[in-house]
């Protein structure tokens, strides 16, 4: 880590200690202007930090440290292509997949922005014929269900995207998605089809994935059984990098929708692989996404470094994980359509900033990338969040609201949804001394021995640190603005902590393994060179099945 960068984390791990025996509660109580001061609007989009623990000397802190990291000089290479993936030798150009301007971008011969506008073409027709029953399926009927088959980031991003933009299907098909190789994920999805209305898609950047290629092989096999053999290249498309191994499988070349290496799976919503969000909302929702994205890449690349939000983000997660060792981050939709969102950001997050060596390979010298996990509220209210107002560790919040909902229910759904989540934030916050405890359970005509008894159980410590982004409403414009944000927010991390954020060779060695194992558990095979644990699972195994 460059010297200047350390003496300024450094700085910041002192200036946490200005907090000590000083809450939250009490700065908010001597400022009121803290709101005001520690909250940044978008457009539609508000971030809120003032619950955290920066203050005007942090935040001066912060950017020094962004600065001195040089994240401006990243963000500059990686938007002109430079292959910033350096163990890939990979540019990361995820952003010019939404570039309204078409901003001239070559790759050795390669003209970026034409073979995304290509691309997108074909998406669009393929999309509108689909939806019109313009293209059909073998039988002549219209195609009702589209079945995403793919992992990981051939997965994720649209399965989020398509449930959270529910709302605009507006008669288009059903999407579903597959991913595990577990027989049970396919064959649940196949028994509520009908194969002569059932397009698959055959989602996968290098279409050598072993769950992909497995479950579409027997997608295949189910077309063929169900409606003959010369049906299958009517249900199938692909989307992938891998254009030869595509043809390969039988899908038609007018069936193929490609992208680029400079694409990493976990930022390939925008690319071919969101094909499947296209076809559930219709093209001028998914264009409307892509324009969100862009968005968010303009004010990422335009505003001040204390008024960016992915920035101010990024600095206030880096500094609560360097600073404060906090190593887990909850996300928090306070949006039930959102309920893939936390998992989507996993992968996004810890398979980007997951990371233990810097860019030059040597060990890094600060902790890297949280434990991130989260559900929507208000059902997490109801699980984990015990551990979030009263464990021992302090889990920094990230909570995400809509101001305005889709439905029209009779009631008062969504009043009762925001004030939980702006509670829940609040008393995060606030806590409830033992004192307070007390004189409330006093108040309630408890006795003073059984308010003694319960106090130490019934007080919240609090200062615990939380930030919110409020937004109008779950629309695709919005969708790719926060999508997009996060991605942003991911990159300024791995930039302070000088670590490449786009490769992922943490997942090779166990897929390795499972291929040298899967001789022995599917064939019975004798096993060699494995642990003793390994070995007495896999005769337990056999043994269990009578093998
Ligand atoms: O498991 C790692 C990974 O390589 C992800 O990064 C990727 O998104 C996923 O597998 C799926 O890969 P593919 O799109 O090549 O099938």
């Amino acid at each position: 880590m460059d010297d200047t960068v350390a003496a300024l984390l450094d700085r910041l791990k002192t200036r946490r200690n200005r907090w000590n025996g000083h809450t939250l509660r009490a700065e908010f109580a001597a400022d009121p202007d803290r709101f005001d001061r520690f909250s940044v609007a978008f457009d539609d989009i508000l971030f809120d930090y003032s619950k955290t623990h920066v203050d005007a000397e942090t935040l001066a802190l912060l950017v020094e440290l962004a600065e001195a990291a040089d994240l401006i000089g990243w963000r500059e290479r990686k938007l002109s292509g430079d292959a910033i993936n350096t163990t890939e030798r990979r540019a990361v150009l995820h952003t010019a997949l939404r570039d309204r301007s078409r901003r001239a971008i070559h790759l050795g011969d390669q003209d970026v922005a034409a073979d995304v506008a290509s691309v997108l073409a074909h998406m669009e027709d393929f999309t509108d014929a689909v939806r019109s029953g313009g293209i059909r399926g073998a039988t002549g009927e219209a195609f009702t269900d589209v079945v995403n088959i793919g992992i990981g980031g051939s997965d994720l991003g649209p399965r989020m995207a398509a449930r959270a933009l529910s709302p605009y299907r507006d008669g288009g098909p059903r999407v579903h998605y597959v991913a595990n190789v577990d027989g049970a994920d396919l064959a649940d999805t196949l028994a509520t089809l009908d194969p002569a209305r059932t397009l698959f898609l055959i989602a996968s950047k290098t279409f050598t994935t072993l769950e992909t290629m497995t479950n579409a092989a027997s997608a295949r096999a189910w077309i063929a059984g169900q409606l003959g053999e010369a049906a299958v290249p009517d249900h199938f498309a692909a989307l992938s990098t891998a254009l030869d191994k595509v043809a390969a499988f039988g899908v038609r070349a007018d069936r193929t929708f490609g992208f680029w290496d400079w694409v990493g799976g976990r930022y390939s919503t925008w690319s071919a692989i969101g094909l499947s969000l296209a076809l559930s909302i219709g093209f001028r929702n998914f264009s409307a996404f892509l324009d969100g994205a862009a968005d968010m890449d303009e004010h990422f690349q335009t505003a001040p470094l204390d008024r960016n939000i992915p920035v101010l983000m990024g600095m206030i997660g880096a500094w609560y994980r360097d600073a404060w060792d906090y190593r887990t981050l909850a996300v928090l939709p306070y949006d039930q359509r959102l309920e893939h969102f936390p998992a989507f950001l996993q992968q996004l997050d810890m398979e980007s900033n997951g990371k233990r060596v810097t860019r030059d390979g040597v060990p890094v010298s600060v902790p890297t990338g949280p434990i991130v996990f989260g559900e929507p509220g208000t059902n997490g209210q109801h699980a984990f969040y015990q551990l979030l107002h009263q464990g021992t560790d302090v889990v920094p919040c990230e909570f995400l609201v809509a101001c305005q909902p889709h439905e029209t229910l009779e009631g008062d759904h969504h009043a009762k949804l925001v004030a939980n989540c702006l509670a829940q934030a609040e008393a995060l916050m606030r806590g409830r001394t033992e004192e307070e405890a007390r004189a409330q359970m006093l108040a309630s005509g408890m006795s003073a021995t059984e308010a003694d008894r319960l106090a130490p159980h019934r007080t919240f410590p609090g200062d615990r640190p939380s930030t919110m982004l409020m937004y109008r409403k779950l629309d695709p414009r919005t969708l790719g603005r926060l999508v997009a944000l996060y991605e942003h927010k991911v990159f300024v991390q791995g930039v302070i902590w000088n670590i490449n954020s786009f490769d992922q060779y943490g997942v090779e060695l166990g897929k390795e393994l499972a291929s040298v194992l899967l001789g022995a558990v599917a064939g019975g095979e004798p096993l060699t060179a494995s642990d003793g644990s390994t070995a007495g699972l896999v005769a337990r195994y056999r043994a269990m099945r009578g093998e």
